[in-house]
């Protein structure tokens, strides 16, 4: 066997690493445009949505469209602009739905396509823009193309993918993230030949080094654009490009040699570039957003640059990364302790690389992350509310265009399974059984690992209210509700004005009165040697304002270097005055200097 806990910690590092239009045809005339000589989408706030687990109105259990559609009033009430939307294209569900078997149909435990034109057309009227989540980089295998591939050497689909002949011998390793084998290469033997997967099995990897298939992809995005979708998130987008004379990995592989092997080979910049040409110009200003974790820091710029006319902005892994509750530390899978000061050296450095030019985004949550207040917070009941509001506070506070995690806005915590068998994640089950092909104790130690960290934990069905299921689904949830629904769920926290929710809508809000300074203003940092401590001065248009937010559990001092104790308090998480200088645990504060 090789070196199976290396692997897992590289699969795990990378998958850690792992939205408007004026569609000419089909103008969202209601939608707003952004400031004057500002694209729509630097001041937008971004609210994710995984539909599988939003809302089931028809009883089967998964999320659907309708479900949405029931719910648009309370996404406006939010504050939101735009809705970035986890895949829901017809798909066999290996991977919820990044398992695409028909680009143009919606899943059918989704709904229909008029369910979806009646979404849109919701979303619209309310001003909210949606962006889809394309997926570029596999197919399903149950995709025709893929069964096509298959089928013969010589079918017209065959160099849609990627494929070794069994006659060369083994192809070179390659490790799959998701694989319960770990390996990428999968023996076929309709065709005596191996086909790519970095995924799934059932994601073979998609070829576009063939003009045939880019040529699809575009039409693809064509016809989502013709519907009305305002931009894409391009899922998992550097694995596009690859090196395809497959160099032999060498022995001591790190993962910082990951692109070399794995991705964003130079071509992925031709791609992008002839994607913008041929699809997302024509259609005024369409947003896009890509998964860039695995991008190094130094090439950030490249396809985010205005002037190279690739993507809009990317979102990074590094604070997802970073933080964590000291509790975290699960023997390999480790990768940060809640260090305040590391959590600020990424925040300034990524600033940083925005002074000038080019566009960031952050979030706190996704999909394939834990719970933030479980994360970076404290998700105990005596601490959830202030430490929720802390972190939102800093996301809406960031000179980045913020993403806010469907279930955070009131505070969701991680689920925490304790059984195998309780996971629906793919990732989780394969990685667990390559675990424990090693020992029990590597398997029960990944097991605590996913407890804090798993997907699973975002994925829970969101709290509505109080009654069965949550008022998620009349019928079986796909994914068991947190237990701690009955506490903590929408229509509690709409009858209490302190509550995460009502905070985050203040938060929003406040964000677009003062965008001149919260969205595009200056960042510095204060008090930049607390350990304890985030504090910063944003500053545009004229006016300053401080952020105050504490990481603790406790009360702590600041020293921000300037005086704030009879500037106006613009928001804070607790309602009473204390002393200058001291933040009361979680405490968060604006002040208008
Ligand atoms: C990244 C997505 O965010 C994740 O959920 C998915 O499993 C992989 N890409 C594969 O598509």
């Amino acid at each position: 066997m090789r070196n199976t806990t290396k692997e897992i910690a590289g699969v795990l590092l990378l998958t850690c690493l792992l939205v408007a239009c004026s569609n000419p045809g089909n103008s969202p005339a209601a939608v707003k445009a952004g400031s004057a000589g500002q694209p729509w989408w630097k001041e937008a706030v971004v609210y994710q949505l995984y539909p599988r687990s939003f809302q089931d109105s028809d009883g089967d259990g998964v999320g659907d469209l309708k479900g949405i559609t029931q719910r648009l009033d309370y996404l406006q009430s939010l504050g939101i602009d735009a809705i970035w939307m986890n895949p829901i294209c017809a798909s066999p569900n290996d991977d919820n739905g990044y398992d695409i078997s028909d680009y143009k149909a919606i899943m059918k435990e989704m709904g229909t396509m008029a369910d979806f034109d009646e979404m849109l057309a919701g979303m619209k009227k309310r001003n909210i823009r949606l962006i889809m989540d394309l997926v570029l980089n596999h197919s399903s295998d149950e995709h025709e193309w893929f069964l096509g591939a298959k089928s013969s050497r010589t079918h017209p689909f065959r160099n849609y993918y990627h494929w070794w002949p069994a006659e060369k011998g083994t192809p070179p390793r390659r490790y799959s993230l998701f694989d319960e084998n770990a390996d990428a290469w999968k023996f076929d033997s309709t065709t005596n030949s191996y086909y790519l997967h970095y995924f799934s099995r059932k994601q073979p990897d998609l070829n576009w080094e063939n003009p045939a298939l880019r040529k699809e992809m575009y039409d693809i995005m064509q016809f989502w654009l013709e519907k009305g979708v305002s931009g894409f998130r391009l899922d998992a987008f550097p694995f596009m490009a690859k090196d395809t004379s497959w160099p032999a990995m060498p022995a001591d592989f790190t993962n910082e040699q990951f692109i070399r092997y794995y991705g964003a080979d130079p071509k992925v910049h031709d791609y992008l570039r002839e994607m913008n040409e041929q699809v997302l110009s024509k259609y005024g200003e369409i947003y896009t957003v890509g998964e860039g974790g695995v991008i190094p820091f130094s090439k950030v710029m490249d396809f985010v640059d205005e002037r190279r006319k690739e993507i809009n902005t990317l979102y990074h892994d590094e604070l997802a990364n970073a933080w964590g509750r000291d509790s975290f530390d699960v023997g390999p899978y480790r990768v940060g302790r809640n260090n305040v000061l590391g959590i600020k050296q990424i925040i300034t450095k990524w600033d940083d690389k925005f002074r000038e030019k080019g566009w960031s985004t952050l979030f706190l949550t996704n999909h394939d992350q834990a719970r933030a207040v479980s994360k970076f917070g404290n998700d105990l009941p005596a601490w959830r509310t202030l430490s929720a509001q802390m972190l939102h506070t800093f996301l809406f506070t960031q000179r980045i265009t913020p993403y806010l995690y469907n279930g955070d806005e009131i505070g969701m915590t991680n689920i925490r399974f304790k059984d195998i068998r309780q996971y629906n994640d793919l990732q989780a089950r394969n990685q667990y059984n390559l675990a424990l092909r090693e020992s029990k104790a590597k398997a029960d130690e990944y097991l605590r690992y996913q407890q804090e960290l798993g997907r699973d934990n975002s994925r829970t069905p969101i709290q509505w209210n109080s009654s069965v299921n949550a008022g998620f689904t009349t019928g079986k949830p796909w994914l068991p509700v947190n237990e701690n629904y009955t506490s903590l769920n929408v229509a509690l926290q709409e009858t209490d004005s302190s509550s995460v929710l009502h905070y985050i809508r203040r938060m929003i809000r406040l964000r677009k009165t003062y965008k001149d300074v919260l969205v595009y203003g200056t960042y510095t940092p204060a008090d930049a040697v607390n350990p304890d401590v985030f504090a910063y001065i944003r500053e545009g248009d004229g006016k300053k304002i401080l952020v105050l937010l504490n990481f603790r559990d406790h009360d702590v001092q600041v020293n921000p270097g300037v005086e704030y104790n009879k500037a106006q308090k613009l928001i804070g998480n607790y309602t009473t005055d204390v002393a200058p200088g001291i933040l009361r645990p979680y405490e968060a504060a604006l002040f208008l200097l």
